[in-house]
């Protein structure tokens, strides 16, 4: 039984291996490889089993290590991390053992051999015995010393070796991604496999063109330097001018497991991918008498973080309809622990990265958390089908009112329901019009909302004033008490600033910063609705895309209608500037300014004109009611005057206002 299990899982760590070093693109998750390793160390106790990957697939040429590059034993708990404590302190005899923590750096191990202080020659870890050639792929890394200097006491050695690991920055992975993407490639599943196959390149420039780096943690052959500590050989290689990550020196268990702590929450602000804390007994000479198992020294231990990436199934792809009508498909997964979060569903943004990823619904999928963000879908593992896996099909229908859907342009990805009044998408809309930044309407939930909509209560937001009692307690489980609140809030929120209510209409792209930009640039509703895409453009962060939905909006007869019946309603927008009412005298008028005045600037003249209830224009159109002209006006003056627009001095808008 046991040899049939060996067998298979021999089989299984070859295949994983080979995708993974071969390909660099894995078929397990490091979780999955990792218990598959630890089930065979179980089962088999041989001290003949090789470390680490083959390097088979590999066009590289072959090098031996001079000293085997051996693995770690991993810690997945704290109990574990104890055990290994204990231990040390047993074998050793004493009360405390000195740790040395480093980061455990999630990349691809390599050799460099320094020859005469120079590099001589670089490989990867490959089974632990034998590597891949990556020597001039290595010198093109910008962070090696290619050569040692004289100051260095390593420059003393006629040649050494300094381990270390590759990795390749996460915000360099990401941009290579995306560079990818662009150029239809398939993209790295993670910084690590992409720093794997950047590096196990035959044409070295391909290497140099990625910001590869190299963090240096070991040193072999430097026996004759009698270096004391690990400690010291870190020194040793950063004044050598190595880079070499922050280190901490432990004296007990409970500095220890504090200094995991403190990592673990250092690890999101890294632009690099660590995996877990590396333990190391800082005395050499007790590593020496530690000494090694088959794998891996007994002098160090890799304390793992929890896995930022696990398998999963992906049980179903559904559909979810945004405020605009956009369609995003989203990913029902079986639920599963990510870093003490249950995931159950993730966004798979569109159809054309489903088809990327090569996503089947019943597919194993590998979900992976970067940073801190959300989880995402990363990639299907095909060579886990059965056969009864099925492809995912974008509906051609909306799947809540049966219109056809469509794109707004050509260009766009993402599909949406064309249909103004589909009730799935008034759903979203209503709960943005309630939501805080908008009308911030209290008690007004989802669950409620959509019961209003389906009970055929509300149709458009405007609905939601019209509410009365008695109306909102018919609906299940909300009390009189409930019912009362909901009104009294509905009631408050009538009175409603502009960049509120703007906010509130939910025009595409028109989110509380733009809502606020068009607030405070623009006089009134008024003139908001007759806005011309010049005016829109002279507002600072209104950008041509936004400008173009504003202008798309007003033009809609179903939206001016909507905002009128607001109106009607009661609903009061109050502006940020408030007009007294004794001072209207520029109330509803439309003013352009123009040349230099005699005592304004043209940003006095502009409030003053605001402040009289008047509204301020950028340009001359024939709604223009005056134009306000000083010294060296230009084109303006000549347009006022051939469209018949008054024309007024400083003196005489004075006197209007005063
Ligand atoms: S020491 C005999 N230190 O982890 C000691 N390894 O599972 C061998 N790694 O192959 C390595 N960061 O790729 C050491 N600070 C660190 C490390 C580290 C990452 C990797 C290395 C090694 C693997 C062992």
């Amino acid at each position: 039984m046991n040899k049939v299990r060996i067998h298979e899982l021999k089989e299984i760590i070859k295949n994983a291996d080979d995708a993974y070093y071969g390909l660099d693109q894995p078929i397990y998750s490091d979780q999955e490889y990792d218990s598959f390793v630890r089930e065979l160390n179980q089962l088999e106790d041989s001290p003949l089993r090789k470390v680490g990957h083959a390097t088979k697939t590999s066009n590289l040429p072959n090098i031996k290590h001079r000293e085997p590059m051996l693995s770690l034993d991993n810690a997945l708990e704290e109990a574990e991390f104890a055990d290994f404590y204990s231990k040390l302190e047993e074998k050793l005899g004493t009360e405390k053992v000195t740790l040395l923590s480093e980061y455990k750096f999630d990349g691809l191990a390599v050799e460099i051999v320094y020859r005469d202080s120079k590099i001589y020659q670089a490989s990867t870890r490959g089974d632990g015995e034998v590597g891949e050639d990556v020597t001039a792929n290595i010198l093109t890394i910008k962070n090696i010393p290619k050569e040692i200097p004289k100051s260095s006491k390593l420059s003393h050695l006629k040649s050494f070796e300094v381990r270390g690991e590759i990795i390749l920055p996460i915000s360099s992975f990401r941009s290579l991604n995306e560079l990818r993407l662009s150029r239809d490639e398939v993209v790295f599943a993670n910084p690590r496999n992409a720093a794997a196959g950047s590096l196990r390149q035959l044409d070295a420039s391909i290497t140099a063109s990625r910001p590869l780096e190299f963090y240096a943690y070991g040193l072999a052959s430097s026996e004759k330097l009698e270096l004391k500590t690990q400690k010291e050989i870190l020194d040793l290689l950063s004044l050598a001018g190595f880079t070499v990550n922050e280190y901490t020196t432990l004296n007990n268990f409970t500095e220890a497991t504090n200094d995991y702590q403190k990592r673990a929450l250092l690890r999101q602000d890294l632009d690099f991918e660590i995996d877990g804390v590396v333990y190391k007994v800082n005395n050499l000479k007790d590593q020496t008498e530690l000494g090694f198992k088959a794998r891996s020294p007994r002098w160090a231990i890799a304390y793992k973080f929890p896995p930022q990436e696990v398998v999963t199934r992906l049980n179903s792809i559904t559909i979810q309809l945004g405020r605009t009508g956009v369609l995003t498909p989203v990913a029902e997964l079986e639920p599963v622990n990510l870093s003490g979060v249950v995931v159950r569903r993730a966004t798979l943004h569109n159809e054309v990265e489903i088809n990327r990823k090569d996503l089947r619904i019943g597919d194993q999928v590998l979900v992976r958390r970067q940073g801190d963000v959300i989880p995402a879908v990363i990639k299907s593992f095909p060579e886990r089908r059965n056969g009864n896996e099925v492809k995912f099909i974008m509906p051609t229908h909306c799947p809540e009112c049966n219109s056809i859907l469509g794109k707004d342009n050509e260009e766009d990805i993402q599909i949406r329901c064309l249909n103004y009044s589909c009730p799935s998408k008034l759903i979203e809309r209503l709960k943005h019009f309630v939501s805080k930044p908008a009308f911030n309407i209290d008690n007004l939930g989802m669950k409620i909302l959509a019961q209003l909509v389906d009970e055929g209560i509300v149709k458009r937001p405007p609905d939601l004033f019209k509410l009365i009692k008695g109306q909102l307690s018919q609906i299940d489980r909300l009390g009189d008490k409930s019912e009362a609140n909901i009104l009294e809030a509905i009631e408050i929120s009538k009175n409603v600033s502009f960049n509120r209510f703007i906010y509130a209409l939910g025009i595409r792209h028109v989110g509380v910063q733009t809502a606020k930009a068009l607030a405070k640039f623009l006089n009134d509703l008024e003139h908001l609705k007759n806005i011309t895409k010049e005016e829109l453009s002279s507002i600072p962060d209104i950008g041509d895309k936004v400008s173009e939905t504003i202008i798309n909006y007003f033009s809609d007869f179903n939206e001016i209608e909507m905002i009128d019946s607001l109106l009607s309603l009661g609903i009061q927008i109050e502006y940020e500037e408030k007009v007294s009412s004794e001072n209207k005298t520029l109330n509803g008028l439309k003013v352009c300014v123009t040349g230099t005045l005699p005592s304004l600037t043209r940003d006095e003249a502009v409030q003053l004109i605001e402040k009289n209830g008047g509204s301020f224009t950028n340009s001359v159109t024939k709604k223009t009611n005056f134009l306000l002209a000083g010294e060296e006006a230009g084109s303006k003056l000549y347009k006022a005057q051939e469209l018949g627009i008054k024309v007024i001095t400083e003196d005489e808008f004075r006197q209007m206002i005063n």
